[in-house]
């Protein structure tokens, strides 16, 4: 990442998961799927960096597990792209991949947006009185 700041991370989830519908429908039209393996490791690998820049800045005290985690979420979306995008199997292989995604939002990401959520409250309160 350069000077940007890290975007809304709710806003990266869904275009994260639009990728990976669209790694899907591609893959099960039968069309080279070589760019969107490269689209959706790219991706991930930004929107992990950008998270991990929010947990370094607000202090996250979960952070060496969740940074652990998306290290093998890397290893395993790594291994999805290193295959060959013509191979049947590959579509199982990426809902395989989407679904520990979802599940990574679901609970890892979620315990983040709540201590975000909750340090801003915090933070709102001690401004206001
Ligand atoms: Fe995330
Ligand atoms: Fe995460």
């Amino acid at each position: 990442m350069d000077a940007k700041a890290p975007q809304d991370p709710h806003l990266d989830h869904g275009i994260q998961d639009a990728l990976f519908r669209g790694l899907l429908a591609v893959l099960n039209s039968g069309q080279d799927a070589s760019e969107m393996l490269a689209a959706v490791q790219n991706f991930s690998l930004r929107h992990f960096e950008a998270e991990e820049h929010l947990m370094a800045r607000h202090g996250y005290p979960d952070t060496p597990a969740h940074r652990a985690e998306h290290r093998r979420l890397l290893g395993e979306v790594q291994a999805m792209c290193t295959r060959d995008p013509a191979d049947p199997a590959l579509a199982d292989v990426v809902a395989g991949v989407m679904a520990q995604m979802r599940t990574h939002i679901d609970e890892v990401d979620k315990r983040l947006a709540d201590y975000l959520r909750a340090q801003e409250a915090g933070a709102h309160r001690g401004t206001s009185d």
